[in-house]
């Protein structure tokens, strides 16, 4: 195991109302002035967003509200809502939302600090202060709830950056929140949650076995609960379990001391990028493309998640037959929960693949390559793209 630091004091509160407690946290975390954020208005529908402004109310903390974040943020809303900060005297974020609500606040209150511009932590500037933030979590998925990260877009491309300073200072997790999504979006989410836990499990770091038996026993938890949620969409229990799930899949207690390796998210990233698919969607169909193609850097590596989480037989004469099986089981059983599996149904068209590689791996300061459990050069990504088609 490698050395390691891990500094994850988000506080949070789970289960039923406890969106109720929303201002009284705000109060106990410092908050004086808050901006609420929140997304394209599912917030104000369920009724939740009303909930959150009468907690604010009973503490007497005043607010300020900007709605309208998209899927896949983009940086114009960003930059209204550090002027919006700077106006207000804001010195508190609330995110009412999902993952893309959640990494709009986090650059916002990284912006609201700094009198440059944003995008520079976007593109390799230290991160070092940010307003706090804090989240009432409505779909699980990016664990974004929990985690360092943030994931903007901006004039084409989509990054990521991340730093202890972001970790929301609370985030509430009420799993009956998430029982008015969409069946599509609650199947993206939990392919996004499997990613962020295989995306650890791919490490060049021996050893390693604490972490990779916490990683085994959350996939199988979404193996067991996926087709529980699918099949009654009102299943608290289903739920619940999977959002505790999903924010431990990527707080990173799960990755400390090894490598990682995020090659499938930073392919897809460049698929949601260009056609706006959901991110979970993408990497349904970018996953076991990359998993072929990186499988022989270290087969029994594959062989032993085949065994362990997909429950297949070993083959000690051939592991590789062992290693595509397992790979083969992710993927069919992304397809059973509704999930895409080609280019073509994520809109993606393939004249675009030397474009989307290029900004892959040269884009925003890239090297020329992407680096992970395998580095992949230019050459490589083009054929995983092409593996997708
Ligand atoms: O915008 P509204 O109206 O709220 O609708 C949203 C949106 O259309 C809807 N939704 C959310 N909760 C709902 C609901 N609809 C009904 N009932 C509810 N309870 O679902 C749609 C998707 O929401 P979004 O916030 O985009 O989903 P998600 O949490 O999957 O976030 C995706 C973004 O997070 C990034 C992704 O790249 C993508 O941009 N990621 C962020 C990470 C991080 N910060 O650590 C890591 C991830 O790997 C990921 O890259
Ligand atoms: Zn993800």
């Amino acid at each position: 195991m490698n050395n390691f630091t891990f500094y994850a004091p988000t506080f949070f509160a789970f289960g039923k109302d406890t969106e109720n407690d929303a201002g009284a946290y705000v109060k106990r975390f410092g908050g004086t002035k808050v901006l609420i954020h929140y997304g394209g208005g599912s917030v104000v529908r369920s009724g939740l967003l009303d909930r959150v402004k009468a907690s604010l109310d009973r503490e007497a903390i005043p607010y300020v509200l900007l709605g309208g974040v998209q899927p896949n943020p983009k940086s114009d809303l960003v930059y209204t809502g550090i002027d919006l900060c700077k106006k207000e005297s804001v010195d508190f974020l609330l995110a009412v939302g999902g993952g893309s609500t959640i990494d709009s606040a986090k650059a916002i209150s990284m912006g609201a600090l700094y009198d440059g511009d944003f995008w520079d932590f976007y593109s390799g500037k230290k991160i070092e202060r940010a307003l706090p933030v804090a989240t009432v979590l409505t779909i699980a998925a990016a664990g974004s709830e929990g985690s360092t990260n943030t994931v903007i877009t901006h004039k084409g491309f989509k990054r990521g950056t991340g730093s202890d300073v972001l970790r929301p200072k609370f985030s509430i997790l009420n799993p009956a929140l998430t029982q008015t999504l969409p069946p599509y979006q609650t199947a993206c989410g939990i392919t996004d949650i499997m990613a962020h836990l295989y995306e650890r499990y791919l490490t060049r770091t021996t050893d390693v076995e604490v972490t990779d038996r916490m990683i085994e026993a959350l996939l199988l938890t979404m193996i067991h609960e996926a087709p529980r949620v699918i099949a009654d969409p009102n299943c608290y229990e289903a739920r619940a379990n999977i959002m505790w799930a999903g924010m431990m899949a990527h707080n990173n207690s799960c990755g400390v001391g090894r490598t990682q390796d995020w090659n499938s998210h930073s392919i897809e990233h460049e698929l949601s990028a260009m056609y706006d698919c959901a991110h979970g969607a993408g990497l349904a169909v970018t996953m076991p493309a990359v998993f072929t193609y990186v499988m022989h850097r270290d087969v029994m590596r594959f062989a032993q998640i085949a065994v362990r989480v997909w429950g297949c037989e070993m083959d000690f004469a051939n592991p590789e037959n062992t290693a595509r099986a397992g790979i083969e089981a992710l993927r069919k059983f992304l397809i059973s929960i509704g999930m895409p599996q080609s280019f073509a149904e994520l809109g993606a068209k393939e004249e675009d693949i030397p474009h989307m590689v290029d900004v892959l791996c040269n884009g925003n300061g890239r090297p020329g390559y992407i680096d992970g459990f395998v580095r992949l050069y230019p050459e490589d990504c083009e054929k995983i793209y092409r593996l997708m088609i």
